[in-house]
């Protein structure tokens, strides 16, 4: 069964309740929500004090993708508002283990994020111990942009360590993603679709949420 992550950067923020009740009644199954801090990426967005304000709007669970440098200083500050996954991005962790580790001590999910020019390779190691590989199909920062086809190879390979190893980690793709480029990530192996504009840019959330669930190959 394939997820869909709607991400509230696309959102109207002027009514973000309503606009996350409206994906929740239209089936999405997470709020995806992009976390950025100016220094690891080249935008400013949301911090625990909109998790908190979204956490008592919705039961869906809360899939916060942690942009920043730093992440272990914010980890439990996000879990304390509401976040039932946190992801963190390989490129600015020092000691990947330890923060993975950090996350799940705060009765979370945990999951690790890769860049389109980031190697696979980059995290074997930890696969064993997440519960979900974000893998990014643009360089993040903003929504809108186009999907970067090269990061196909790297879903497939994710897929192929789960299913050599045995192991349960989703997989989610993230940037770019609309019915058209939903099928081929479906095709190497993605479980989960982060869209931002493919959704919040529809009048009828609903007919949005089901095309990119129903995207699959000929
Ligand atoms: C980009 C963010 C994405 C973004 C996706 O840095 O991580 O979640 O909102 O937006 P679309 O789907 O419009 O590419
Ligand atoms: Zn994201």
């Amino acid at each position: 069964m394939i997820k869909i992550a709607p991400s509230i950067l696309s959102a109207d923020f002027a009514k973000l309740g309503s606009e996350i009740q409206d994906i929740d009644a239209a089936g999405a199954d997470y709020v995806h929500i992009d976390a950025m801090d100016g220094h690891f990426v080249p935008n400013l967005t949301i911090g625990p004090l909109i998790v908190e304000a979204i956490r008592p709007v919705t039961k869906l669970p809360l899939d916060v993708h942690l942009m920043l440098d730093n992440p272990d200083q914010y980890i439990a500050e996000f879990a304390k508002a509401g976040a039932d996954i946190i992801s963190v991005h390989v490129e600015a962790c020092t000691h990947l283990h330890r923060t993975i580790q950090l996350i799940k001590e705060q009765g979370v999910k945990a999951g690790v994020v890769l860049n389109p020019a980031t190697p696979v390779q980059s995290v074997v190691p930890i696969l064993q111990d997440v519960d979900l590989v974000l893998q990014m199909s643009v360089n993040p920062g903003f929504g809108g942009q186009q999907f970067i086809h090269s990061v196909l190879g790297n879903i497939r390979e994710l897929a192929a360590y789960s299913k050599n190893a045995g192991y349960s980690f989703e997989i989610e793709v993230d940037g770019g993603v609309n019915p058209q480029t939903a099928q081929a990530c479906i095709d190497a192996g993605a479980n989960v679709l982060v869209a931002g504009s493919a959704v919040f840019g529809k009048a009828d959330r609903y007919q949005a949420i089901q095309e990119l669930r129903n995207a699959q190959s000929e």
